[in-house]
């Protein structure tokens, strides 16, 4: 990272410069240009990839500048020392190695030291063995019964990311029928347990701490239904564990034999590579979970080895700061045209906000530029009847990315082109919008008066010149999966380099913790204690009326 304040570095100055000339950034105008497609859009060939950056208000000299912030930031030198396993995430003082979850060619990685592929093989050796167990009834129920169903207890990155997988990959889920339990509200393990069995019900309890308040109290209450049918001896056969912490495991009454173990050098919320994806091995296949990894992989390589102005992680994530820093965009849509990836922008809210949500930079001072953006979205078309409303006609500048496939896994009918016909007509609207001549014109041949279209015209029209990503994808498969999760996590680290935070602590998560278990015991005894007089008014408030 660049020890010159981010702001003071020329790169950002001719940056800042052009957007204060504001000129010709008109996506209709720079359209003029018909090798603009060609220029601005990547394809890989391999992957059945087509990256299409062309609709972004951009010119051949800002895309220039751009390319210059990745080069003053010393983005890929940074991303070798995350591959070397340096400590980058200097808060945790950890290395931070997701990357070598999926290091598909097994060359030596090493932390502290020492060489973790060994460890990792070891793991996904007996995640192999598990899953296939599982699957094929070698691994039975205490009551000699087939496994049919699987519960993930996580939360955040022990949950979002397997969630998301099994999702996407539902198509090819050919395992036991996988189920996510998350939330501490007991309306979440009510619901999920009341149409199970526990005879052919497993447990994966997934937390890389094994302390998390959510995980532990959804996982000894299944402990305690589950037992309850089957007495303590069935444990061994009903719950296993993912986790660092082998220790909080064993008192929990999981053998070490059933423990799945990942390291501190895998984040939360990079962690689906990870024994983490347990479930996902069980509900699709081993093989298909490999997949995944080989596509993640894929992408590692193009991330390192490529040059900014191909690497389609580097492209993303100076994009987002163009919007974010130069253009006053508060957030970022992003909008998967295949229901099977509804999951997806919920799944990136974790892996973007709580790795960019950060306002300290590495010296320990407090950022003088915006960092982070929001990020958020819903599959299409069904946004499209929602929110698409304010990205067309409001007030904000959107950034928002296109994910959409060449072929659906299943063919029902014309669904897919109906689908895909809107994944093309809605960039191309947000871009060149309706002119009020050519409004005029619409009504005007609709028969209506001179006098009402005057009044209606200015409603009508779409000012468009708003900026998108298209992603079109051949497949949806594990391994392209794999390869669109490690492209936004690369965007991610990209923009965390240029904006010189820890994209892999999360310090912010903490503080409410913290106050929830003051405050627990508060809501037992019914007596609050001090608080600011809105939380103690509340507190009471609930202690008074709640049914005893
Ligand atoms: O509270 C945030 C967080 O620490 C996330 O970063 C993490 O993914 C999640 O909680 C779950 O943590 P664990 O896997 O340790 O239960």
């Amino acid at each position: 990272m660049n020890s010159l304040g981010l702001t003071q570095t020329p790169a950002w100055k001719n940056l800042q410069k052009r957007k204060e000339e504001g000129n010709n950034l008109i996506l209709k105008e720079l359209f003029k240009d018909e090798n603009r497609f060609k220029e601005f859009s990547i394809k890989d060939n391999e992957l059945g990839l087509v990256f299409d950056y062309s609709k972004n208000l951009i010119d051949k000299e800002i895309f220039s500048l751009l390319i210059k912030l990745a080069e003053a930031a010393g983005v890929n030198e940074y991303a070798k020392k995350m591959f070397n396993g340096d400590k980058i995430n200097w808060t945790e003082k950890r290395a931070v190695l997701h990357i070598a979850l999926r290091n598909s060619d097994n060359h030596p990685i090493y932390a502290d030291g020492k060489d973790v592929m060994p460890q990792i093989n070891a793991v996904l050796d007996k995640m192999k063995k598990f899953s296939d167990d599982l699957r094929s009834g070698k691994w039975i129920g205490a009551t000699g019964k087939k496994i049919t169903d699987i519960v993930n207890i996580g939360i955040g990155g022990s949950d979002l990311g397997p969630k998301m997988v099994c999702e996407a990959l539902k198509y090819y889920a050919d395992g036991p029928n996988a189920h996510f339990l998350s939330n501490i509200d007991g309306a979440d393990i009510y619901e999920i347990l009341k149409s199970l069995n526990p005879e052919t019900t497993l447990f994966i309890v997934a937390s890389k701490t094994f302390t998390t308040l959510e995980t532990i109290t959804n996982a000894l209450s299944a402990r305690k239904w589950s037992v309850g049918k089957m007495g303590e001896n069935s444990v061994k056969n009903h719950f296993v564990a993912l986790s660092t912490n082998e220790k909080k495991v064993k008192e929990f009454g999981i053998d070490e034999k059933n423990m799945f173990e990942f390291w501190d050098f895998v984040g939360g919320r990079y962690s689906l590579w990870s024994a983490i994806g347990l479930s996902i091995a069980c509900n699709v296949g081993f093989n298909r979970f490999r997949e995944l990894l080989d596509g993640a992989n894929y992408i590692d390589k193009h991330f390192l080895n490529t040059p900014y102005e191909k690497n389609i992680p580097v492209i993303m994530a100076l994009l987002g700061i163009w919007y974010n820093n130069f253009l006053g965009a508060q957030s970022h849509c992003v909008l998967p045209y295949s229901q099977y990836l509804h999951r997806f922008p919920a799944y990136l809210q974790q892996g973007d906000m709580e790795s960019n949500g950060k306002t300290v930079n590495i010296d320990a001072k407090r950022v003088n530029y915006e960092t982070g953006p929001i990020i958020w979205g819903e599959p299409g078309t069904n946004g499209q009847h929602s929110f698409y409303q304010l990205i067309h006609q409001g007030t904000k500048c959107i950034p928002s990315d296109f994910i959409g496939f060449v072929n659906p896994p299943k063919r029902i009918g014309s669904h897919h082109e109906k689908l895909m016909a809107n994944f093309f007509a809605q960039p191309e609207a947000l871009a060149f919008g309706l002119s009020k001549e050519k409004v005029i014109e619409n009504l005007t041949n609709s028969g209506m008066s001179k006098d009402e279209i005057e009044k209606l015209a200015p409603y009508k029209v779409f000012e468009g010149n708003k900026p998108t990503n298209s992603f079109l994808i051949k497949d949806l498969t594990p391994r392209t999966l794999g390869a669109l999760i490690a492209l936004y996590e690369h965007k991610v680290f990209t923009q965390g380099a240029i904006w010189r935070i820890n994209s892999f602590d999360q310090w912010g998560v903490e503080l409410g913790k913290v106050l929830a278990n003051i405050i627990l015991p508060e809501l037992s005894d019914g007596k609050s204690n001090a608080h600011d007089c809105s939380t103690k008014g509340l507190i009471d408030e609930f202690n008074k009326s709640k049914v005893k």
